[in-house]
């Protein structure tokens, strides 16, 4: 069975020739693609029984009608999000979906804790300081996050992850979400999402992209939100409308932002433009601010979470080509 595997940075390649070689079964032929998948290269696809995607490879329906015109018949998600998947597309046209669902939440929360910890204490400000024998501490000054109010929107598998480190470090923790968990009525305490912004000290994003919660941090958000609050998200960029963000910060209302994902971030993240000049406007505005760390989605991006996203991805194709049933398959149900 021939994959062609897009998007495929060197990591992919060691974690994916990896666990086919761990295979006991017979292992895959995988044709590494540096190219996203789009509908200027769905060609590269020819040939191949499958497709293997990650975060900002496009799945809507021209390209799925063109990989099932191609011969192809699987789709696998080497993420837990689908939201660059036309679902509806693929299931009319037959195809074989499946994709990651838990792989590592904890890397993704403790992620978002990184996060959290270096806007707050300003550390990435004061490891440059340092190295330049500057020992001031103006501008460094942080908040205790002890008893501070952290509001989750989705508590989900990463959101529960980062609210039990969060409860350590003895914040208080709202919680936002229409499907309500057990584990996270015994951390903290469930509120509408309007209680949510005007009580959080901090706003951390951890529910799906949907067109549902697509901008659902809009002006009117923000505006809801406490003056000098962090928001953080490491969820999908198209939660947050960036350009209300942006004014925002300008108005003094936002005290910081954390990000690891962008509205438009297909174009920029996962490679080096140190050497390009950025044309995003918006992005460039975004980096001029003090108060605002941008991490370029690397939210996954620890060896363990990188191991069984390989060995999950490799073992629902394995479903695909023997017929045996896969919990993973899209839609999900819950
Ligand atoms: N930065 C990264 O590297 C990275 C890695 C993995 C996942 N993610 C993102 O994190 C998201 C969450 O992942 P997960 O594994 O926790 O998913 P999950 O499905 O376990 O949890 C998502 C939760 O969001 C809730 N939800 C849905 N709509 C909501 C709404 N309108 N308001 C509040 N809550 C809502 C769901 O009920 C669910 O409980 C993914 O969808 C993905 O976009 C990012």
């Amino acid at each position: 069975m021939k994959v062609a595997v897009f998007s495929a940075q060197r990591y992919d390649r060691f974690f994916l020739d990896e666990a086919n070689r761990l295979r006991a079964a017979q292992g895959f032929e995988l044709d590494y693609q540096e190219a996203a998948l789009s509908a200027q290269t769905v060609a590269l696809a020819r040939g191949c029984d499958a497709v293997c995607v990650f975060v900002n490879d496009r799945l809507d329906a021209p390209v799925l009608e063109a990989l099932a015109g191609a011969g192809v018949r699987a789709v696998l998600l080497r993420c837990a999000g689908f939201n660059n998947v036309d679902v509806a597309a693929a299931a009319r046209l037959g195809l074989f979906v499946a994709r990651v669902p838990a792989y590592s939440p904890e890397a993704v929360a403790e992620h978002a804790i990184a996060l959290i910890m270096t806007l707050n204490r300003h550390t990435h400000r004061a490891y440059n300081r340092v190295r330049e024998g500057n020992f001031a501490l103006d501008g460094l000054l942080g908040m205790t996050l002890h008893g501070k109010s952290v509001g989750l929107i989705g508590t989900g598998k990463i959101g529960l992850a980062t609210a039990r480190i969060l409860k350590g470090i003895g914040c208080r923790l709202l919680g936002a979400d229409p499907f309500p968990s057990e584990e996270f009525k015994t951390l903290g305490d469930y509120v509408g999402l309007d209680e949510l912004l005007a009580r959080a000290d901090i706003v951390s994003l951890h529910c799906p992209l949907t067109e549902d919660t697509r901008h659902m941090i809009d002006a009117r958000a923000l505006a809801a939100m406490k003056s000098g609050a962090m928001l953080v998200n490491t969820s999908r960029g198209a939660l947050v409308d960036t350009q209300a963000v942006i004014a925002a910060l300008k108005s003094r209302h936002l005290g910081s932002l954390a990000i690891d994902v962008y509205e438009q971030e297909s174009s920029l993240f996962f490679r080096d433009r140190s050497d390009d000049i950025i044309d995003d406007d918006v992005f460039q505005r975004l980096m001029t601010f003090p108060n605002v760390l941008v991490t370029g989605h690397q939210g996954f991006f620890t060896a363990e979470a990188l191991r069984e996203i390989a060995a999950v991805t490799l073992d629902n194709l394995d479903a695909f080509a023997t017929g045996r049933p896969c919990e993973n398959i899209l839609p999900p149900t819950r």
